[in-house]
């Protein structure tokens, strides 16, 4: 029996989560997934929770779906522990997202000073979560999809001895259901070489059924359709040129838009600033349909809806992880986890992204060796900013914050990087107890 644990269970993506383990209980038998929140969140998970309870039942399995305000309860012998929390909700993500497109920078919820902010509000709390973990249940799993998912793990690598902390992103099995798509086969014969940090990934080698076929892949994704770009839900990807997909010969992820189309989406940003439609407004829309929709009593299962959030298919990434940890299976993913030396030129306690075979000891990464030159510069210099990142948001020295900004390429000036983050320091002040 498996005891399962998920902090901020009162999240809209809680029946995403619930169906993944629903399908999985044959090998993986969860028989109490405690969903925790905090008590100014108690109106969303009774009515998600009550939803996780229908969908239980319907399925006819003995798994008790039990909702707690009480985290140090809910822990309590563990096997595995999710960690879902957004520090602020939505009010906190839309001003990352305002702020600093009202001085004309990018605001995004993992990237430039939105990440920075949503990282200073999170790691804090992560740490307070792994320190009761290391005293409750101290041979669980922690799980890790917050935002910014590379960071808040780096964090928990370099500033614990903790060393059971896995990250999470749903980009990784977009990718390969991509390239599944490009090369014509399905999705479980595809796997991949993976170098880089969260939302800054290459694949620098695609397989099919262990076979390399990344020469194809670059020549037909230099030629794809727009519509075929690998793209998430919660923003327009545009098309790499051709030549910058042969020069690099890897597949550049989504989120690397915001670097290599940063004037179109910045463009397309400002226009979302002016009539409101920054993603957090329109999550905020989507989530009150959502809470409006699991109310009804008759719905028992996930609904089609959620499919518009970004987070699509991360049930089947965080469960398949929990189900390979818990049988052992060696097979492939790819997770947040500390490098180890699996990128040779990136610092051993650093979190990346990338393939690891996953066993019942955690997640054992494939090295890849060196970044070669195309892809070395934007990651060094990614990982640079989140290295400041995570020792701002444990100090809370605003002076290291406003040159982690300044090392982003995101922002264009080291004056707009002071009032930036005094803005954001300003704004979610109740949040940020360290600085
Ligand atoms: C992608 C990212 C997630 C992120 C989500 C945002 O799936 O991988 O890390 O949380 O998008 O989606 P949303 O619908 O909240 O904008
Ligand atoms: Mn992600």
């Amino acid at each position: 029996s498996v005891k399962i644990v998920t902090i901020g269970g009162g999240s809209s993506y809680t029946p995403e989560l619930v169906e993944g383990f629903i399908k999985r209980y044959e090998e993986l038998p969860v028989s109490e997934l405690w969903l925790v929140d905090i008590e100014a969140g108690r109106e969303k998970l009774e009515i998600v929770g009550a939803l996780a309870q229908r969908m239980v039942k319907k399925a006819g399995l003995p798994m008790k779906v039990i909702l707690s305000y009480d985290r140090r309860e809910a822990l309590k012998d563990a096997d595995f522990v999710t960690t879902q929390m957004r520090i602020g909700r939505l009010p906190a993500r839309v001003l990352d997202e305002r702020i600093p497109l009202s001085h004309g920078m990018i605001g995004q919820e993992t990237n430039g000073a939105g990440g920075m902010f949503k990282a200073f509000r999170t790691i804090p709390v992560i740490l307070d979560i792994v320190k009761d973990m290391q005293e409750l249940c101290p041979d669980a799993w922690m799980i890790n999809f917050t935002n910014p998912a590379g960071m808040v793990t780096e964090a928990v690598l370099r500033y614990t001895d903790f060393k059971k902390v896995i990250g999470l992103c749903n980009v990784p099995v977009n990718m390969v259901a991509g390239i599944a798509k490009i090369m014509g086969v399905e999705e479980e014969r595809v796997t991949m070489e993976l170098q880089g940090v969260n939302h800054h990934i290459f694949a620098t080698d695609a397989f099919v059924d262990g076979v390399s076929v990344i020469d194809e892949v670059v020549e037909r994704y230099a030629n794809i359709d727009a519509e075929d770009t690998i793209a998430m839900k919660n923003f327009v990807s545009l098309p790499y040129s051709p030549s910058f997909i042969r020069g690099l010969h890897a597949i550049p992820c989504p989120y690397h838009n915001y670097y290599f189309f940063t004037k179109e989406q910045l463009e397309e940003e400002l226009e979302q600033f002016k009539t409101g439609t920054v993603r957090g407004e329109v999550v905020s829309k989507v989530e009150e349909e959502l809470f409006e929709l699991y109310k009804n009593e008759e719905l028992a299962e996930k609904p089609k809806q959620l499919e518009q959030r970004g987070g699509a298919k991360y049930s089947d990434a965080a469960c398949n992880l929990i189900a390979s940890i818990y049988a052992n299976k060696g097979d492939i993913q790819y997770v947040d986890v500390r490098n180890n030396g699996t990128i040779t030129n990136l610092p051993e306690d650093s979190a990346v992204e990338v393939a690891c075979y996953i066993t019942a000891d955690g997640p054992k990464p494939i090295a890849t060796g060196e970044l070669k030159p195309q892809i070395n510069g934007t990651i060094q210099t990614i990982k640079t900013f989140e290295r400041l990142v995570c020792e701002a948001a444990v100090t809370g020295n605003r002076d290291l914050a406003v040159t982690a900004l300044n090392m982003n390429p995101l922002c264009p000036s080291d004056t707009l990087a002071n009032v930036v983050v005094d803005e954001l320091l300003e704004a979610h002040k109740e949040y940020l107890p360290q600085f």
